[in-house]
Parts: C-alpha cells; structure tokens; sequence
C-alpha cells in the first residue's frame, strides 16, 4: 500500500518539486504551507504536471491546534520538513522573527509527530552547517558550525532532532543541501522569489530577461581559479529525488531505537560565479552584463560536496547537469516572466 507523505513548506520552490517526485513514485501527499513566502498555484501546477489530487492546508506550523487536526484526519506514514524562512541577509536584521518561525515551528510539528505516533522524518538542512570549511570537498562528518541566526536555526533543529531520535524511535533523515538551481523540465514550477532575488541564480535569470540592468558579481579575489565564489549547484529534479530515496530506503532499527542519518545533497562539482553566468548565457543565448563588486559580507570562497554517502546508502546521485540547471530554469523564467503572478 502506498504511503502517506505530510510535506511541510511544500507550496515552496523545493517543495513542490518534491511533491511531483513523491506523486509519480506513487506516494499520496498531504501539504501543509501557511504560503508565507509561496503561492497556491505552484499547487495547482503540482496537479496539472503529475494528473493527482491531493490535500492542501493554509496553515502555519505553529499553529498546534489546526495541525493537530491534521494529524487526526489522516494516516500519515512519514514526514519532509521543509517548512521555514531562509534568507541569510534577513535573518541577520530580524533574527527573533527567525528562532520564532524556525524553531517554533519545528518544535510543534515534532511534538505531534510524536504524539500521532508518527517517527519517519526527512529534514531540510543546509551546506551552511559547515560555516567556512577549512578544505573542500566537504564530507558529512566536517565540523558543524554557524555563521547567522538562519544557519544557527538549521543547526539547532539538527541538533534536536539528534537528541529526539537518541532518546525515542524517530527515524530521522538529515539532507544536507548544496545550492539548489533550476527548475521542472515542464517550465510550470520553479523559484518565484519575492523583491530583489538574493541568490545568484535567479538575479541573473531576473537579468537575462531584462528585469534587472546587471549582476552584481561579489568580489574578485577570491582564492580560487578566476576570483570568484564557488559553489555547488544542483538540479532541483535531483534535489526532489533525493527525498523520495531518503524515504525509500528508510528502515526501522530492529530494536525499534531511533537513529539520525546525514547526507550531502550535492553534486561533487563547483563552478564559479562567472561560470554559472556563462552556462547561464548558453542557455538564453545572448551576454548577460555584470560588474565585480566588493565580496558579500560573510560569503565563503568555496562550499563544495562530497556526496559519496548519499550515493551509497541511498542509492542517488544527482544526473543533472550545469547546463540542465541553466536551460530549466530559463523556461521557467520564459514561460512565467512574473513568476506565478502571470495565471
Ligand atoms: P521556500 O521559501 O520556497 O519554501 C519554504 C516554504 O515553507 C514556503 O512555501 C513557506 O511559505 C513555508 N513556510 C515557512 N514558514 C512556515 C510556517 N511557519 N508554517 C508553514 N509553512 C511555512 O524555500 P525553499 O528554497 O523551497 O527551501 C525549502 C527548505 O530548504 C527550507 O527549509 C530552506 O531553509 C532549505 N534550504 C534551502 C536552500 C535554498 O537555497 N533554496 C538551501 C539549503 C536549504
Ligand atoms: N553571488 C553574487 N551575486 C549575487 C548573488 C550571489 O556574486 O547577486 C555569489 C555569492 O557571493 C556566492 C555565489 O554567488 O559566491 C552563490 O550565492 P547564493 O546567494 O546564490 O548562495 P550561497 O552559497 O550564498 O547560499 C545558499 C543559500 C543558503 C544555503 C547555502 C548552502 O542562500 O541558505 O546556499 O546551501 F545555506
């Protein structure tokens, strides 16, 4: 019988596209998004790509009583956790609004997983986990640590979620991801930021299309090979199946004891900055203008995976490739120019 996946934060970029993967590897979902930085309709798109209905809720995490309703109402088997704010810059201004949503929000959904009796649970952490690695490729057992509040709320959680699953029968997966790009080959779902984009994908889509005058590249003199950052970049595709192979290969220690498994979500390659804008200027076919500016306060030179672990105990890696990256996300820019405000 096919299982019942609650996907929290699943109306966002990520979500929705793990939603499609979870449909079309015959699992049923159930989404719970209280929309605060998503909309309805990459819902409906959700729909529309994989043929299957399914239920949505317009409900914040913290609110215990309406998630607990939930919870009642339906069998649910296992748990993605991808519910949460994640601008690094905002978290910096508003860190309160942060430990509030993050955190509260956690704490809630896992009590009543708890208390349904519900212990599979895929979370969505962060790279950032590892602040400014000491070398690169990064594997998972590299010291931890955290560089803003938005990172400290994603160690935290971790952090709990080790304690919770020491102590009960949690069965716990912890994803790791690197820089997630791109978007569903169909053009219908992708990242629909609000205001000015902070990452570097989506600004120089924003750019290419002509939203914006220029990227802004964030510093020069980086101690890699052309000055710039590097980072990991993967498929958002391969990001979503990573999940629904987290959950696959999920088991139940035969003494019914939690356990907390981490992985990398990477593909093992970085590519820098103008590297990514060039892939970027295949893709839509003409230059996009940029300007070397000063680095971004509290950026790192280099964040790269090592994702052997995932690929031999779950099973995945990631296929895609910078290219894949690049002409997805342009269609989804294409097809949608103002992003789901365009329905
Ligand atoms: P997103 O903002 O598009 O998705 C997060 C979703 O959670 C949104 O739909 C939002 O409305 C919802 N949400 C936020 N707080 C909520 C609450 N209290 N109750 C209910 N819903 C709530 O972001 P995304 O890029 O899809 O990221 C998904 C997850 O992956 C986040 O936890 C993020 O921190 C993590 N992550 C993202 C990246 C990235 O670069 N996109 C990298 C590493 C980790
Ligand atoms: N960059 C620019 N110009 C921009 C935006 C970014 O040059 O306008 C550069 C950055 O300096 C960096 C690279 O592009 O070298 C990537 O920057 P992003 O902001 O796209 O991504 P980060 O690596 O800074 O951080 C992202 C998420 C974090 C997450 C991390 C690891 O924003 O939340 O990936 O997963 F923790």
């Amino acid at each position: 019988m096919s299982k019942t996946v609650l996907v929290a934060g699943g109306a966002g970029y990520i979500g929705s596209h793990i939603c499609i993967e979870l449909l079309d590897a015959d699992f049923k979902i159930i989404v719970v998004d209280n929309l605060s930085n998503s909309d309805k309709k990459s819902l409906e798109r959700v729909t529309q790509i994989s043929g299957k209905q399914f239920e949505f809720y317009q409900i914040d995490l913290r609110d215990e009583g309406a998630l607990n309703d939930v919870f009642i109402n339906h069998k649910i088997d296992a748990v993605i956790h991808l519910a949460g704010l994640k601008a690094v810059g905002e978290s910096c201004e508003q860190p309160l609004m942060y430990y509030q949503n993050n955190i509260n929000a956690s704490l809630v959904l896992f009590e009543l997983m708890q208390k349904h009796g519900v212990t599979d649970l895929v979370f969505s952490s962060s790279a950032t986990v590892y602040g400014d690695p000491a070398t690169v490729p990064i594997d998972e057992n590299f010291p931890l640590t955290a560089t803003n509040p938005y990172g400290r709320t994603k160690l935290m959680i971790e952090e709990m979620l080790k304690d919770i699953a020491a102590a009960t029968s949690f069965n716990v997966v912890l994803l790791r991801y690197f820089n997630p790009a791109g978007a569903h080959e169909s053009g219908l779902i992708g990242e629909d930021p609000n205001g000015i984009p902070n990452n570097l994908l989506p600004y120089v889509s924003q750019v290419a299309i002509g939203k914006r005058d220029k990227v802004s590249v964030f510093g020069g003199d980086y101690a890699t090979p052309d000055g710039t950052g590097v980072r990991d970049y993967i498929h958002v595709v391969d990001l979503a199946k990573g999940h629904v192979k987290a959950l696959q290969t999920m088991k139940q220690p035969k003494d019914n004891k939690g356990v907390c498994k981490v992985y990398n979500l990477g593909t093992g390659q970085g590519y820098s900055v103008l590297e990514a804008i060039s892939a970027f200027e295949q893709a839509c076919g003409h230059e996009i203008a940029y300007e070397i500016v000063d680095r971004r306060p509290g950026d790192i030179a280099e964040c790269y995976a090592e994702p052997t672990l995932a690929n031999q105990e779950l099973g995945w890696q990631a296929e895609k490739s910078i290219s894949d990256m690049m002409k997805d996300a342009w269609r989804w820019q294409t097809q949608n120019p103002n992003g789901y405000q365009d329905d």
